[in-house]
């Protein structure tokens, strides 16, 4: 339990410096059960806050976790240089909350994508030792056989990695698709070892990580949820 000014509750959920937080109470744009504060000094309990800005209502969240179904031609980097930003997709304040995407999707690549501004979780996703499948559907240009699913499951060898990187699972799903399972999460991984296999990735995307399934969140392209405690606890190694 903590209790806080109003004014450095706005601002720790992104609504803006310590200023700009005053000025929107002053200007009678923040509204707690219904009542308007304009007083910046006053004290709230953070615990399951609810809060309104410009009529909005939020929920006082410590950090934010999310996921996104992120469409083509979107960036995960910070500062975007040939397409937009992920960021772009969420409200103002995540960005000034920094939230960010935990590892990367390349600009042309969909789906499930884990947002955060908890620096751990992030550090903890994103560790090579965290070994959580992540499941990606990849579309091919050359026909899919049952030699190149062979070949991904015992493991390609890429410039830079001292060691083949191999797929924990491989499946063929069509002629010129297949499901892939990776337990590293290296620079275009999946694009890079199907040309080490002598094929080309035309298109890709990521349905699922852990037990987390896109399917299952029902977001349209570009659509984001903040994620529930149970969905957090899907994000680890399946055993
Ligand atoms: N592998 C890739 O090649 N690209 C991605 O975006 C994700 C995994």
């Amino acid at each position: 339990m903590s209790k806080q000014t109003i004014e450095r509750i706005l601002q720790s959920q992104g609504f803006g410096t310590r200023k700009w937080c005053a000025n929107l109470l002053a200007e009678g744009e923040v509204s707690l059960n219904g009542e308007v504060i304009t007083d910046d000094r006053a004290k709230f309990e953070t615990d399951a806050l609810e809060f309104s800005v410009y009529g909005e209502s939020w929920l006082y969240r410590e950090h934010i976790y999310i996921a996104l179904n992120k469409p083509t031609d979107y960036e995960c980097s910070r500062k975007p240089s040939h397409h937009p930003g992920v960021l772009s997709l969420l409200p103002e304040q995540f960005t000034n909350r920094d939230v960010q995407p935990v590892g990367r999707l390349d600009h042309d690549t969909t789906g499930l994508l884990l947002m955060s501004d908890d620096g751990s979780f992030i550090h903890k996703q994103s560790s090579p030792k965290h070994h959580v499948p992540k499941v990606y559907i990849a579309t091919t240009h050359a026909q899919v056989t049952s030699q190149l699913v062979a070949q991904l499951l015992k493991g390609v060898k890429l410039n830079d990695e001292p060691a083949p990187l191999a797929a924990v699972l491989c499946e063929q799903l069509g002629e010129h698709q297949l499901k892939i399972v990776l337990e590293q999460g290296k620079y275009h991984q999946v694009k890079r070892m199907l040309a080490a296999a002598d094929n080309h990735c035309t298109a890709l995307s990521r349905t699922q990580i852990g037990a987390l399934k896109l399917d299952e969140l029902n977001l349209a392209e570009g659509e984001w949820c903040y994620l529930k405690a149970n969905q957090l606890a899907m994000l680890k190694p399946l055993k």
